[in-house]
């Protein structure tokens, strides 16, 4: 059997899991990204487990992501959120890093928002400002598409011409101006890692138009898009690299500075998901 045909099995068994505890179906779903597990507060918990509980989940090795499933409402919206993603640089490959992307189209969810900690390239940004992601580049040489394609799951050759929904994007940026949080929006490097960037890859990826960089995301948006999903991308920048005048990131303040901004992402996330009428 093939690894795509395994993975579908495997992303059925733990649809099916979850939706007998859950009895409905998931709108929304959320990832968080690095220090932000805790951005969720303001949804209504009916049911949480922990990734090891769940069937054939991966589990989370980074412990920065708390590896939580969070099922719940916010006003009249059924959410479905996830506290802690898969990487490729953890060694997990593109179709693992995607399975909770996958079991979330499974349970019929028809909106993504992804959250993730960045460095910043664009020297306009500062340690702590949110981005919202308007495209991005994958440098990760990996395509969690690659290999025999499952019609069922999307198109063999998804279109990438408005990866991230253009109405989110805008929510967002109105919902930081009504909550007083200055949003900026830029394109988002996605590398493999885990090594940070040289000052000469900075050099490289500012050239090439990234605004942020990171590692992670890309992936999930790539099934997220051949999903049918409409995708919301905000990132925490957290460091920020200047190639004339390097300075070493050190992984705990960048942690720290995910933490601290996020009451700013609870609250866009909480706009966003408010104004989302279907
Ligand atoms: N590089 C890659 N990933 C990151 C960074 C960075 O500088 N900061 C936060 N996540």
């Amino acid at each position: 059997m093939n690894n795509l045909k395994i993975s579908k099995e495997r992303v059925q068994e733990t649809a099916s899991f979850i939706k007998k505890q859950i009895g409905h179906s998931p709108a929304i779903g959320i990832l968080t990204g690095t220090g932000l597990g805790e951005s969720l507060q303001s949804i209504k918990i009916s049911f949480s487990c922990e990734y090891k509980d769940i069937p054939n989940f991966p589990v989370s090795t980074v412990k920065s992501h708390p590896g939580r499933l969070l099922i719940g409402s916010f006003q009249e919206h059924n959410i479905m959120a996830m506290q802690g993603r898969f990487h490729l640089y953890e060694g997990y490959s593109p179709l693992e890093v995607t399975f909770p992307i996958r079991v979330m189209q499974a349970l019929g969810v028809k909106i993504l928002i992804l959250t993730n900690a960045a460095g910043g390239l664009n020297p306009a940004f500062s340690p702590g400002d949110i981005m919202v992601i308007i495209d991005h580049i994958n440098l990760t040489g990996h395509n969690p598409l690659a290999g025999p394609n499952d019609d069922s799951w999307g198109v063999r050759f998804p279109d990438m011409t408005a990866p991230y929904d253009y109405k989110l994007a805008e929510s967002a940026v109105n919902a930081g101006k009504e909550e007083g949080i200055l949003l900026q929006k830029g394109v988002y490097a996605g590398l493999m890692g885990p090594s940070l960037e040289t000052p000469a890859e900075v050099r490289f990826l500012k050239t090439i138009g990234a605004d942020a960089v990171g590692f992670s995301t890309v992936q999930e948006v790539i099934a997220g898009v051949h999903a049918g999903m409409k995708i919301l991308g905000l990132s925490v920048i957290t460091n920020i690299h200047n190639p004339d005048n390097p300075s070493p990131s050190a992984i705990n303040e960048i942690i720290d500075t995910a933490g601290k901004a996020t009451p700013k992402i609870e609250a866009i996330m909480r706009k966003v998901i408010d104004k989302i009428d279907e």
